[in-house]
């Protein structure tokens, strides 16, 4: 009974190859080269925050998108003491989180230059996420539970997907009725507070949605320690998850829900029989699309040695055609890493590979923007990859034929699992390594990032996070009520 779902399909986005549609971005975009947003708490009571800050643009330091008041601790209790369940009907909360998605259409103009000017994204990857965000907010709608909300959610996104993962957890805790407080990472702000305003346009009331700008160690610790709080959505790093999940477990009602979907180690294997021509366009966009500052970016490859010099010749080819530069041009490939934070981290992890004589090739750097060139570093295999690096970087080790068990062995050892990539033509060995290998999204001779809402649930196990899939039949109900456990009230 009460089956309302309708018809549903993802968004169309844009064709980037088309010259008309190209015209249509430049003349929708160009009100808001030189615009400033402000971005502060969006709160159900009176606000409070603190004093403003400046937001920065990753590839241009003299360009200023705006600034943030961060919400301050009086603004954390207004939050959590006004929010309400949204008591609307699933219904209801379909149509309104729809017409979200029809105003996040028609702003595309104001929401890529954001985009590109807050977040470094580049067309490409403004229209894939725009794409993305109102995906969710259509799938999530359009699955609206009828079972009652966990009551009150905090969610805290990170910068790398600002407007679509920020998105996509609201949507989903607002599908299942729950209230909301949202926290941006702190380096996007400002996308996100257009976002909300958006969905308050749409109908979602302000007591069910409160946005809430600030550090993690402030703000995100405030959302994430308050009993008031029936569950978490989090994306970001594992270190972070775990630290979160510390404080939820001193904390919050046990057994209350904790999503993480977190960082990986991933890997690709490219056999002896794989189509050249198709590895190196997937590996390029695996490694190196939004400047390597996706999850699922590729960063350890496997090549089979029989291949490797060939291979790696045409991949040193394929990069060099890449354009880096202002994410703004609609000719740029990938812009630069988010801030000077991030551009360090990776540098020093580059200098130790170029110190040891590792660096196999690095594109040359632009001299404007926190960039890092694309890299290719050579390793003996995953387990040389101590952390995360997230960046544009790409290690490669080469396996001899009687050696792949051996490389998934180590591929599952490292205790990530969220994306993987094969590229065989060999269809035993697919069925071989997909039964082995411990990732949540496996992909087949193509690349391995750009999960389709819907059609490829997306996330990881392990350290790569708690599941269920976002963009999946098992995300919502997640958001629902959950019987207390070990005594809770
Ligand atoms: P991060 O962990 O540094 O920050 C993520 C968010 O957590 C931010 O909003 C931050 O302010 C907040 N935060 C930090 N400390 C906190 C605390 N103590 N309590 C509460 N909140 C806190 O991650 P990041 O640098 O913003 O994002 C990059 C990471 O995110 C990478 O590791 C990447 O792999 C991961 N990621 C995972 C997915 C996925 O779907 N699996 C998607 C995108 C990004
Ligand atoms: N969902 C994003 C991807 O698949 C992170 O690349």
């Amino acid at each position: 009974p009460d089956l309302f779902q309708p018809e549903r399909v993802n968004s169309k986005g844009f064709d980037l190859t088309d010259q008309p549609t190209l015209a249509t971005i430049k003349v929708a975009r160009a009100r808001f080269r030189n615009a400033t947003w402000t971005a502060g708490p969006l709160l159900a009571g009176t606000t409070a925050p603190e004093a403003p800050i400046a937001v920065t643009n990753p590839f241009l330091p003299t360009d200023s998108p705006g600034t943030v008041t961060h919400a301050s601790a009086a603004d954390v209790e207004t939050a959590l003491s006004s929010a309400t369940p949204w008591a609307a009907a699933p219904a209801e909360r379909c149509e309104i989180l729809n017409k979200a998605a029809d105003l996040y259409e028609a702003n595309f103009g104001e929401l890529f230059a954001l985009l590109a000017r807050e977040a470094g994204k580049t067309p490409n990857d403004a229209v894939a996420e725009l794409r993305e965000a109102v995906d969710f907010l259509r799938y999530y709608g359009a699955n609206a539970p009828q079972t009652p909300p966990a009551g009150l959610f905090t969610c805290i996104s990170p910068w790398n997907f600002p407007l679509a993962i920020f998105t996509g957890q609201i949507s989903a805790a607002l599908a299942a009725g729950n209230a909301v407080l949202a926290k941006p990472a702190d380096q996007t702000p400002l996308i996100a507070f257009r976002a909300v305003q958006l969905l308050h346009e749409a109908g979602v009331p302000a007591s069910a949605l409160q946005l809430l700008p600030g550090s993690g160690a402030l703000v995100g610790a405030a959302l994430t320690s308050d009993a008031r709080v029936n569950g978490v959505a989090f994306t970001g790093s594992t270190a972070t998850a775990q630290r979160i999940r510390k404080t939820m477990a001193d904390n919050l009602t046990p057994g209350a829900p904790f999503i993480a979907e977190t960082g990986g180690l991933n890997a690709m294997i490219v056999d002896s029989t794989a189509l050249p021509e198709q590895a190196v366009t997937a590996i390029v966009e695996s490694a190196f699309q939004s400047a390597g500052q996706r999850c699922s970016a590729l960063r350890c490859l496997y090549v089979q040695e029989d291949i490797a010099d060939n291979l790696l010749d045409m991949l040193k080819g394929a990069m060099k055609e890449l354009t880096l530069g202002d994410p703004w041009s609609l000719s740029t490939d990938s812009g630069p890493v988010i801030d000077v934070a991030a551009q360090t981290t990776i540098a020093d992890h580059i200098a130790v590979a170029q110190s040891e004589e590792r660096v196999l090739y690095q594109m040359p750097t632009p001299q404007t923007g926190t960039f890092i060139a694309p890299t290719l570093i050579k390793v003996n295999g995953i387990a040389d990859l101590e952390r995360e690096i997230f960046g544009p970087v790409l290690h490669v080790a080469t396996f001899k034929a009687s050696e792949l068990d051996a490389v998934i062995d180590a591929i599952n050892a490292t205790g990530y699992g969220l994306t993987f990539g094969l590229q065989t033509r060999i269809d035993d060995r697919v069925q071989h390594v997909s039964d082995r290998i411990a990732a949540g999204n496996i992909y087949i001779n193509r690349n391995q990032i750009g999960a389709i809402v819907g059609s490829q649930p997306f996330g990881g196990e392990g350290l790569s996070g708690t599941g269920p899939k976002a963009g999946g039949p098992h995300y919502l109900p997640r958001f629902a009520k959950v019987t207390p456990q070990l005594g809770g009230t």
